[in-house]
């Protein structure tokens, strides 16, 4: 059972302003939006959010009966526009099958699928996981995107599907870098996903950058997919 957010001008954060969030408030609820609540890992006085980036605060709500991701640009933010940006590489990615699914939005928010899981970087992934986001990153790549942070693991979401999250820095490209970003990390970088790797796939790195070499001239992910099982 969530609870609502005790004190509704959290959502103008940081500067907690009755100005701003009731005009945030108004136009979410009319979009829609019924309750906010306070619930996540990032505690702010005696409530919580999900997320909480530089740019950008994050709160589950309740939207027309499903559980959202609500996404809002944080006022002391010095990437102003930034979610409008994001809200397009969304849309964009959502009609290639990637991504949370987009409801609404407006210049200051988004208001989006609620993915729940563990962030890639936890670990709680196994072999077919990396074959499904392999695959999105294909897609991504398809589709001229170039999401630009694949490489932290803290952008894919693993739960009962994956889903790849904030495009905020993505852009388009003539040479997207998904696939490569992705599995480069997972086999040839020295990171937390690479120790789960190394337990659940059998690999010599000098193969991988083989195959990454020969995805890079064909982009045939299915081949790539192959060579790595
Ligand atoms: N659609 C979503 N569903 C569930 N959790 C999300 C969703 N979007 C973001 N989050 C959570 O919020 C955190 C921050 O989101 P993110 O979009 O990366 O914002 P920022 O770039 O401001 O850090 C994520 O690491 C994730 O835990
Ligand atoms: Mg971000």
């Amino acid at each position: 059972m969530e609870t609502v957010l005790s004190d509704i001008r959290l959502i103008d954060y940081p500067y907690f302003s009755n100005e701003r969030s009731s005009l945030l408030k108004n136009s979410l609820f009319e979009k829609g939006v019924t309750e906010i609540y306070s619930f996540g890992k990032v505690e702010i006085g005696s409530d919580r959010a999900i997320g909480k980036g530089n740019t950008s605060i994050i709160f589950l709500g309740k939207y027309k009966h499903e559980k959202v991701s609500i996404k809002i640009e944080r006022s002391d933010s010095e990437r102003k526009g930034s979610l409008k940006k994001e809200a397009s590489f969304l849309i964009k990615a959502n009609e290639n099958g990637v991504g949370p699914k987009i409801y609404d939005y407006e210049d200051n928010y988004i208001i989006m699928e609620y993915v729940e899981g563990n962030l890639l970087i936890e670990g709680k992934f196994d072999r077919a996981d990396i074959f499904d986001i392999s695959r999105q990153c294909n897609a991504l790549d398809k589709a001229g995107i170039n999401h630009r942070q694949i490489q932290g693991g803290k952008h894919i979401i693993c739960g009962k599907k994956n889903v790849i999250i904030d495009f905020e820095k993505a852009h388009f490209s003539n040479n997207p870098k998904n696939v490569t970003s992705f599995l480069s990390m997972c086999f040839l970088s020295d990171c937390l996903v690479r120790e789960r790797i190394k337990k659940i796939f059998n690999f010599k790195e000098d193969w991988i950058k083989s195959v990454l070499k020969e995805y890079k001239s064909n982009s045939n992910i299915e081949d790539l997919i192959s060579n790595i099982q």
